[in-house]
């Protein structure tokens, strides 16, 4: 998993040089067959890791496509009955290509969507050969258990769909696509500076190690991070660990919070951050041990200042080695966690 982590840096830049030209501050051509111009929606389906990816990027797409976005798990939504127009767009989302659930969602579905895609790190999967297209994410063999280049790379191609269905809907000029790119081709350089804070996320993921929970709080497109966060350390530390949408808290779960209880909360992002200061200040008049994750002077653990579209992988990298170095802390088998598998075959 450390190996995979501290990959980053070139899986993303592998990544980025199929989807944009950084020079020209255009996108490649990718999924040339597909045109989201008479689509009406689209659909995200995935499990796990993969379905946080996709949360996170809806936002994005919302905001760059003018189109409606729905995310589901797959294994939700392969039991609804959900009514269908024909011109959704599904993408479905998996880093092996083979989990049993987005298969099955995606072949449910047979032609009743307008196209089905998929984004995988396996091109010869289940999941890529039954899809109308695919986006490989070619991060290269991910064996540890606990996805984390996969997910930083799963981003990074939903983000260039983004930015194709906004040009291709008209949403999005040359001169806004030019920005994006630019945002995006400086993502190698902070996941970079990102890895070097390993000796200060380490210290404090000691503390985190000694706790039996812990919360993680997130707004906005930090929300679905929080998510991931928190995955990743219920698998590989087996501690606790649930992640709420910041302005949920009023709403019941701050009854959780005590003296001392762990609260690790990812500030902003912009234009949210007033907001998350008042939630820090709930939970830290309840006691709470808050630890404040951002690029801001009042946070634990500064991450490098970042373009809206980058600063998700920093914070990324922030949890996924939280979660790694609580679980060397506590001993437990970080690359093959129990009761987990890499890739889940059976619904
Ligand atoms: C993530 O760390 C887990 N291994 C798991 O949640 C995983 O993301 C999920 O099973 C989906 O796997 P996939 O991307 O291979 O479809």
């Amino acid at each position: 998993m450390r190996k995979e982590i501290e990959e980053q840096t070139d899986s993303l830049g592998w990544v980025l040089g199929t989807l944009v030209d950084p020079g020209a501050g255009a996108l490649k051509p990718i999924l040339d067959a597909v045109d989201f111009a008479q689509a009406d929606r689209i659909v995200l389906l995935a499990c796990g890791t993969a379905h946080y990816a996709c949360h996170l990027a809806s936002y994005r797409i919302e905001e760059f496509a003018r189109i409606p976005v729905e995310i589901d798990l797959a294994s939700e939504y392969r039991y609804r009955d959900r009514p269908l127009s024909g011109r959704e767009i599904v993408i479905a989302v998996s880093q092996s290509g083979e989990t049993a659930d987005t298969f099955s969602a995606l072949t449910a579905l047979g032609s009743k969507a307008a196209a089905r895609l998929a984004i995988v790190n396996v091109p010869t999967s289940s999941i890529a050969r039954e899809a109308d297209a695919i986006l490989d994410i070619q991060a290269g063999p991910e064996i540890g258990v606990a996805s984390t280049k996969a997910f930083t790379g799963q981003l990074m191609a939903l983000l260039g769909i983004a930015l194709k269905a906004g040009r291709d809907r008209g949403a999005l000029d040359t001169a806004s696509v030019a920005r994006a790119v630019e945002e995006l081709a400086s993502v190698p350089r902070i996941v970079g500076a990102t890895l070097r804070m390993a000796p200060e996320i380490a210290a404090t993921a000691k503390t985190l190690a000694a706790a039996s929970d812990i919360y993680f709080l997130g707004r906005g497109v930090n929300y679905p991070l929080a998510l991931e966060a928190a995955l990743k350390m219920k698998e590989i530390s087996y501690i606790h660990a649930e992640a709420y949408a910041a302005g949920e808290l009023k709403h019941g779960p701050i009854a959780l919070i005590e003296s001392g209880t762990p609260v690790v909360v990812f500030d902003g992002p912009d234009g949210l951050a007033e907001k998350t200061d008042s939630n820090v200040a709930e939970i830290a008049a309840r006691g709470a041990a808050v630890v404040r994750i951002g690029p801001g002077e009042q946070c634990d653990l500064r991450i490098p200042e970042a373009a809206p579209l980058a600063a998700p992988f920093a914070y990324a990298v922030v949890a996924q080695l939280l979660a790694y170095f609580a679980a060397v802390e506590k001993g437990t088998d970080v690359d093959q966690p129990r009761n987990l598998a890499k890739s889940v075959t059976v619904e």
